[in-house]
């Protein structure tokens, strides 16, 4: 079903208002080519650039994607820091270009398990990204929802010893203390790479997201894939717990 009416405008009540995606399938997709696993991580830097302009160009308010996450540190250290690199190179070009488009984009994750450079591009990007209103892009790096609620809990609880917290936490309170913070719940969450998982992913904020899975490989995946994730979305039933 297409997601722009005849007027080629974009139908705002077909389309997720947040989309999250988990970025899998890069060394498999290398491999399948005899190429090293760090070409497909390359090519799927690529994917999530043109993915990003293309959920902003139909309306999507937020993009949040899983490119590293706080289990991703096992792998051999060759490959973890090719994956550093690439993030390096994309965060200076994102910088380089978020002026230009106007997008804000936030990096969520444990910050101070990062390179000091990269941790200077997240408070630049920050600091741009203030700017603008519009669609964001969330890059969810050294990222883990166990981790975030863990840091979250923690942050709390500082708070309450400070007197700056009573009992009466909420849903809504313990939300802002999230990496997240501000930011509305996925609505659809996909997951290419064939894995049927969440793999420590927005634990919390999954909470009623719409799943969608893929066998198509991040490098592979386009604008095709994505109308086809919203076309299955517009066809589930949301209902919350409740009853229709
Ligand atoms: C996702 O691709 C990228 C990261 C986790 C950094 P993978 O590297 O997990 O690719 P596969 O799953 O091995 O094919
Ligand atoms: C999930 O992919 C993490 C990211 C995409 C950043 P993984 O490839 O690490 O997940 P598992 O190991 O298949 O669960
Ligand atoms: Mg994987």
């Amino acid at each position: 079903m297409p997601i722009n009416n005849q007027a080629g405008e974009r139908d705002k009540t077909r389309v997720p208002r947040h989309i999250a995606i988990i970025l899998d399938g890069n060394g498999r997709w290398a491999k399948k080519r005899g190429l090293p696993r760090t070409a497909g991580h390359a090519v799927g830097a690529e994917t999530f650039r043109k993915i990003a302009t293309y959920c902003r160009d139909i309306g999507v308010d937020y993009l949040t994607v899983y490119a590293f996450s706080t289990e991703n540190w096992k792998r051999p250290e060759g490959e973890v820091s090719t994956i550093m690199k690439l993030l390096r190179k994309y965060l200076q070009e994102a910088i380089d270009t978020m002026e230009r488009d106007h997008i804000r984009m936030k990096v969520l994750g444990e910050l101070e398990g990062l390179s000091p450079e990269l941790r200077e591009m997240v408070s630049r990007t920050d600091e741009i990204s203030q700017r603008y209103a519009g669609f964001q892009a969330n890059i969810c790096l050294n990222y883990g929802g166990r981790d975030e609620i863990l840091h979250a809990a923690r942050r709390y609880a500082k708070d309450y010893a400070a007197g700056k917290a009573d009992d009466s936490l909420t849903e809504e309170g313990f939300g802002s203390y999230l990496y997240s913070a501000g930011i509305p719940d996925p609505d659809l969450l996909i997951r290419p790479g064939g894995e049927q998982r969440i793999s420590n992913f927005l634990l919390w904020q999954c909470a009623y997201a719409e799943f969608y899975f893929t066998d198509v490989l991040w490098p592979d995946f386009g604008p095709k894939e994505l109308d086809r994730a919203i076309e299955v979305f517009n066809s589930r039933d949301r209902r919350y717990g409740g009853v229709k």
